[in-house]
């Protein structure tokens, strides 16, 4: 029997939208692709799964249960609803900023400077990992890097306070795509993941925290 058996898990996945009027918005390449596989191959193993999601075209994995969010802001409600949690893990490509305004209606090209005044959303993975007294007591984000990869993953661990960081290498055609590579840093540990289908990565996961919980 698995130790996920039961365990309460949020996942986030997917882009955020942050809208600048009711027909424009910034966001980012995510698919969700990743986030949807994770929350798949846990409740595959018995877990009681919350998924929130940005918009996406994916179908909910059977057995888990999805909110569907747009901002950052309105993700991190849904996941501090659904606290208290054994884990959480921050999957999705939160929109680090959002337009300081937000228009009722269509704004007009005459009516602009071509700027756009932008403040900085929460960080969602950080905020649970702080948690004083909801804290799960696994915290997992992902690195979503180009360059340094593990060297930018180890200090976004430490910085953000997470107690895991799956350590993304998302150069090339990663963002979108079915493929994945990655590196898990437990902070005792480091292993590689070579690339392979976003199905293995979510199983290797899912597999990593079972033993986890098997121990703990
Ligand atoms: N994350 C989050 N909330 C944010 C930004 C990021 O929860 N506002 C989470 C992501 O889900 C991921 C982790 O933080 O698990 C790292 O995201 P990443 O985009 O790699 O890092 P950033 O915080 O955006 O830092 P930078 O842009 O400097 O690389």
């Amino acid at each position: 029997m698995s130790t996920l058996e039961g365990r309460r898990i949020i996942v986030t996945a997917g882009p955020t939208i942050e809208p600048i009027d009711p027909v424009r918005f910034l966001s980012n390449r995510s698919s969700g692709k990743q986030g949807y596989l994770i929350a798949e191959a846990l409740a595959a193993r018995g877990a009681d799964v919350l998924l929130v999601s940005g918009p996406t075209c994916l179908a909910c994995p059977d057995c888990v249960d999805r909110v569907d969010v747009e901002t950052a802001r309105d993700m991190l409600a849904a996941v501090e609803t659904g606290l208290p949690a054994d884990a959480f893990i921050a999957v999705a490509a939160v929109a680090d900023w959002r337009p300081a305004e937000r228009h009722d209606q269509k704004t007009e090209k005459s009516a602009h400077t071509a700027s756009l005044q932008l403040v900085e959303n929460p960080d969602i993975l950080k905020t649970i990992a702080g948690h004083r007294r909801q804290r799960p007591s696994l915290v997992i984000g992902f690195a979503a890097e180009t360059h340094d990869v593990l060297d930018r993953a180890r200090a976004k661990r430490l910085r953000k306070g997470c107690d895991w960081i799956v350590a993304n290498d998302v150069s090339g055609d990663v963002m979108g795509g079915d493929e994945n590579a990655a590196w898990l840093i437990t902070g005792n540990n480091e292993t590689h993941w070579p690339r392979a289908p976003k199905q293995t990565l979510a199983e290797n996961l899912a597999a990593a925290m079972d033993d986890h919980f098997a121990t703990s």
